[in-house]
């Protein structure tokens, strides 16, 4: 499927505040939010509607509401945990579940610490949060967690994408539509993003 990419123009100037390596930990933590609520409006821009009927102050309207779809926003921690409040700021009955991955940094391969998921996860649609897709190994494994426990509507949500991790996730899992903020250029010897924004998790959480 075709990564989309949202190049809004409140979404790109918040990006390039998260990049500047002067920006401290709190307003990176409160970009990181922005950026995930910006984002989230338009991934679930097919989310079903159902006609309603209200009562405003001057007549009957027919209306539309969301027709109650059962989401799931999962983040792979540490880094999407920074996107959680933002997209529940929007959809706030959604459930949350966990993956725990981390890059090994000599393999550079994930290792799975922590998995937590909403126990009707089949039924539901998913939405998997992390802001950065470098190798694409996380989110190829997180999903796939995923799919092992029935999920079968999924979409994974990041900040950062670079061309190989973004083709990696797609031949991996076709049927995954990728949304991010912007594609950056490569992956340099450590394969973190180029020009990215460095660690995401330490900068969420200050560890560096
Ligand atoms: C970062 C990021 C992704 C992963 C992306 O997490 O948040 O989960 O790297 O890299 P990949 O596409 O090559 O797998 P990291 O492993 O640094 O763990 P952290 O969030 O706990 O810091
Ligand atoms: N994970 C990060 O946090 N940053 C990168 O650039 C790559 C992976």
């Amino acid at each position: 499927m075709t990564p989309f990419i949202m190049d809004h123009p409140l979404i790109q100037h918040k990006l390039s505040i998260l990049r500047d390596e002067a920006t401290g930990a709190k307003e990176f933590r409160e970009l990181v939010s922005e950026i995930a609520m910006l984002m989230c409006y338009e991934a679930t821009r097919d989310l079903p509607l159902k006609e309603v009927e209200v009562q405003t102050p001057v007549a009957k309207a027919k209306t539309k509401m969301i027709a109650g779809r059962k989401l799931a926003f999962v983040p792979i921690l540490r880094a999407g945990l920074g996107m959680v409040d933002g997209v529940l700021a929007l959809l706030p009955t959604a459930k949350v579940g966990h993956i725990g991955l981390y890059r090994d940094p000599e393999t550079l391969k994930p290792v799975e610490y922590y998995c937590k998921l909403p126990s009707d996860i089949e039924e539901r649609e998913v939405i998997v949060i992390d802001p950065m897709l470098a190798t694409g190994g996380s989110a190829i494994d997180a999903i796939s967690l995923i799919k092992e426990r029935g999920a079968k509507a999924i979409k994974f949500m990041c900040i950062i994408a670079v061309p190989e991790g973004i083709k990696a996730l797609c031949e991996a899992h076709p049927d995954v539509q990728v949304y991010c903020a912007t594609e950056d250029e490569c992956l340099n010897e450590h394969c973190y993003i180029v020009p990215g924004l460095g660690d995401a998790g330490d900068r969420i959480f200050g560890t560096k």
